[in-house]
């Protein structure tokens, strides 16, 4: 597959000396769409169901008032939106973004009648252009998709802009825990065990958990990324790790118009 412009921006971390995966939004898009009837499954049985535990603590963090919609981008299956429905506010809309049609379509199946998953709106959309108009949701999210997108950086302008001043931008992303032992196990699993388990389940797509190990330790974690939030223009960005930190919740604030202005400057 032809490495795209966007793939050399990919912040390596200092410790990965494998090339840089391909993040090609083609690569990628065809790499759900063949583990998308699985994907639920083996997020499950390869996180040993925390996942479930990590999307929890995202949705307690998030401050939500009966106002504005809420975007959960890279939304997938849909299960962080449908935890945000039913965390928010009667009558707030929540809106659900992702590029790839085949997860999307399974997102749409675990709507329930009578339940607040019902009124959740499932888009296609390329988080690096996000079809909505500035300042549009109270809180916009992101669980496990940023590191997948080809550019980081537009992906987090992005999601800063369609996210009204004042509120909040939130990510939940794998991690590499910093634990002298616990890292080096972490690795081993990682690199060893998880790609032959998940090419046991992903059976069209060999790659796709061999990506997964390679796309986390390229990706940056903690303060690098919290860096790179800053940069996109949020302001009280801070980070929370989480299970020894093999995943960490970011979030930052996007700035009150008035002091928007300062932040633009920043380079
Ligand atoms: C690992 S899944 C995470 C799904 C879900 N958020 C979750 O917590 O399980 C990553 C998702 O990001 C989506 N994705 C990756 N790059 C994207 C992009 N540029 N625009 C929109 N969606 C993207 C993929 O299609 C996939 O559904």
């Amino acid at each position: 597959m032809v490495a795209t412009e966007h793939e050399t921006q990919t912040s390596p971390n200092a410790d990965s000396a494998s090339p840089l995966v391909d993040k090609s939004g083609s690569r990628v898009q065809e790499m759900f769409r063949q583990i998308a009837p699985r994907y639920d499954a083996m997020n499950h049985l390869l996180s040993l169901s925390i996942d479930r535990y990590w999307r929890w603590r995202t949705v307690r963090i998030l401050r939500l008032s009966a106002s504005d919609p809420v975007l959960d981008t890279c939304t997938g299956t849909g299960d962080l939106a449908i935890a945000i429905a039913k965390k928010a506010p009667k009558n707030v809309r929540v809106v659900g973004s992702d590029f790839c049609p085949a997860m999307l379509e399974i997102a749409i199946k675990k709507r329930r009648v009578g339940t607040p998953s019902e009124t959740i709106e499932f888009i296609e959309a390329d988080s690096q252009s996000l079809p909505f108009s500035d300042n549009r949701f109270q809180c916009v999210t992101v669980a496990f998709g940023l590191r997948n997108v080809t550019d980081t950086d537009q992906g987090l302008r992005e999601m800063t802009r369609v996210c009204t001043p004042g509120g909040q931008v939130v990510v939940l992303e794998f991690s590499q825990p910093r634990l002298f032992g616990l890292r080096q196990a972490y690795g081993f699993y990682f690199r060893n065990v998880l790609p032959r388990i998940g090419q046991l389940f992903a059976r069209n797509d060999k790659s796709a958990y061999s990506y997964l190990p390679e796309s986390v330790v390229q990706f940056p974690d903690g303060q690098a990324l919290a860096d790179r939030m800053t940069a996109a223009g949020l302001t009280d960005v801070k980070f929370t790790p989480m299970t020894f930190g093999v995943a960490t919740i970011y979030q930052g604030r996007k700035p009150q118009s008035t002091d928007a202005s300062a932040s633009e400057t920043t380079p």
